[in-house]
């Protein structure tokens, strides 16, 4: 065994197969030896979401190769890996058991240590692939399934401040999108889209913008743009109607995090720290500014991992699982998916109609 440890990252949990492997270093940040991610976008778009036995399908027919594509990019020697790291939860099950089942096998083939990984906290230790940060720090993680505020205040120690009670920002991205006959994920054409467009031509609302804390909601929206949307006859308007949904995101994340931010202040009882944005909608320039622009005003460090690492990819798993692999802390092979697995396992569930904020 090498002696700074090298982890080898799986990722399936939707609809990225990714493979990763990752080696500590003793002063900074791990190395990332190779990142290779094989995305499904042409297998789901023309349904408009992910649909999860394709997925599950495509995972089974690309786990090989895009490892062995990893393991040779590189430029390591199977036999000097640590630990393998998989994804264990949440996500589809069918897609979990792929890269869970494939990283169980080839740690028993190996004879070295297997450690799951929670998917979500990932992406929350994803900034530490590239910066120094210490705990605690607030986490707003944006993604296609989950949109939630998280104290991570250790490893495996977090505390959710916030989620939403209804759809990710995401899923309101690409059900939006969807409605202006964008393929999916139409996040990023809705973000250029935007870009052409007058923000202040449709007023949009911005649900519990005022009540239930950081908590966060974006149905309501996807109902009004339903409306809107039957009038629009040109493309100026589609135009508009991205510029203004973009423009009501952006307020309703400029407001929610500030309140975040003063809840994570007093549990941390701290008036400066850093803030870390994580998950694909991270990637949209027009959230990042106005988030940059609310932490500093708190007095917080915004930290943004790379476009690459914002998004769903097995570095990330590794990351955890060389934090894991550090601490000993490693699983049995009988280890089962968790669809459901959650970041704070104390965290009330906030979803559904008449639901108490
Ligand atoms: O984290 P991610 O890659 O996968 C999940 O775990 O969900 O996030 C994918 C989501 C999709 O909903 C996609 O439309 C959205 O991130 N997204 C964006 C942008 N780039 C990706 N949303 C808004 N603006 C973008 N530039
Ligand atoms: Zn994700």
């Amino acid at each position: 065994m090498s002696e700074k440890p090298i982890i080898l990252g799986i990722e399936t949990s939707c609809d990225e197969t990714a493979v990763s492997l990752i080696q500590d270093k003793q002063n900074g940040t791990p190395k990332i030896l190779s990142n290779i991610i094989s995305s499904q976008f042409d297998i789901h778009k023309e349904f408009g979401g992910v649909v999860p036995e394709l997925a599950a399908r495509s995972h089974v027919e690309k786990i090989d190769l895009i490892a062995k594509k990893a393991i040779s990019d590189s430029g390591i020697e199977l036999n000097k890996v640590s630990a393998i790291a998989a994804t264990y939860g949440p996500g589809l099950i069918v897609c979990l058991s792929v890269g869970l089942s494939f990283g169980k096998g080839l740690a028993s083939t190996l004879g070295i240590p297997f450690i799951g990984i929670n998917h979500l906290e990932g992406h929350a230790l994803s900034p530490k692939l590239q910066d120094k940060i210490d705990y605690p720090y607030l986490l707003l993680l944006i993604s296609g399934g989950h949109s939630q505020y998280l104290s991570v205040n250790g490893l495996g120690d977090y505390k959710r401040l916030g989620t939403t009670i209804d759809d990710a920002l995401g899923e309101a991205f690409d059900k939006t999108a969807k409605l202006l006959g964008i393929d999916f994920p139409g996040g990023p054409k809705i973000e250029e889209f935007a870009k052409k467009g007058n923000p202040e031509k449709y007023d949009l609302p911005k649900p519990i913008i005022n009540k239930g804390g950081c908590n966060l909601s974006f149905a309501g929206l996807k109902t009004a743009i339903l409306r809107i949307v039957k009038n629009i006859k040109s493309d100026q308007e589609k135009f508009d109607l991205a510029a203004s949904f973009q423009k009501t995101i952006e307020e309703i994340l400029f407001t929610k995090t500030k309140v975040a931010l003063d809840e994570f202040k007093k549990l941390n009882s701290t008036n400066k720290g850093s803030f870390v944005v994580a998950g694909g909608v991270a990637a949209n320039k027009g959230i990042r500014k106005k988030l940059i622009e609310v932490s500093m005003q708190h007095n917080f460090k915004p930290i943004f991992p790379d476009l690459h690492l914002c998004g769903d990819n097995a570095a990330m798993i590794a990351m955890v699982g060389l934090e894991k692999f550090k601490n000993k802390q490693f699983d049995n092979l009988d280890l089962p998916a968790d669809p459901r697995l959650p970041l704070d396992a104390n965290a009330k569930f906030l979803k559904g109609a008449g639901v108490e904020l």
